[in-house]
């Protein structure tokens, strides 16, 4: 048993060193998380494409996973979260058009998607440049407006 809770403590200490703690891989994670979302959203095109529902409901489910993951957040702001809402209600309005075989409808629900990626890349932009050291009295102001 001795044995056993040394091995535990070896191996949480093993992780708790690991790299996977540092900002740096942090950062990869969520550059992958960002890659899987964008091969999502393009398999999700090619789908409609081929009126393929099968291929429509899968990535768009595997969208809303996405955006469950903790990496996801890389802003904890009631805007950022909005915008989260706003992907998964386009990706599941998509599912539930797939299920009526309704093309025009998913083609639609997929319009709103990009625009829930166009907005929150926008807003995304905004607070970068916001915080940047040159524009500090902005940052102040936005945050005031939110
Ligand atoms: C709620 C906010 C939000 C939504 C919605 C969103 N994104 Fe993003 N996206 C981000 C953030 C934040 C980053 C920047 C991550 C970082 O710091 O590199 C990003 C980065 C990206 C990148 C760049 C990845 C890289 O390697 O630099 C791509 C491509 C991308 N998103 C595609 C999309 C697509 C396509 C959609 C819609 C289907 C979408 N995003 C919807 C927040 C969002």
């Amino acid at each position: 048993m001795k044995k056993i809770g040394l091995v535990t403590a070896f191996v949480a200490g093993l992780v708790l060193c690991s790299p996977w703690n540092t900002h740096a891989q942090q950062g990869s994670g969520l550059a992958k998380l960002m890659n899987e979302k964008l091969n999502n959203s393009k398999k999700l095109l090619e789908g409609i494409a081929l009126a393929d529902y099968n291929r429509i409901s899968n990535s768009a489910e595997e969208l809303i996973q996405i955006s469950r993951k903790a990496e996801w957040f890389v802003f904890k702001t009631p805007k950022f979260e909005l915008y989260t809402n706003e992907f998964r209600r386009a990706a599941e309005n998509i599912i539930s058009k797939s299920k009526e075989k309704s093309i025009d409808g998913v083609t639609l629900a997929y319009f709103e998607l990009t625009m829930s990626c166009v907005r929150c890349h926008q807003y995304v932009r905004e607070v970068r440049e916001a915080r940047l050291p040159s524009h500090g009295a902005e940052f102040v102001a936005f945050q005031v407006k939110e």
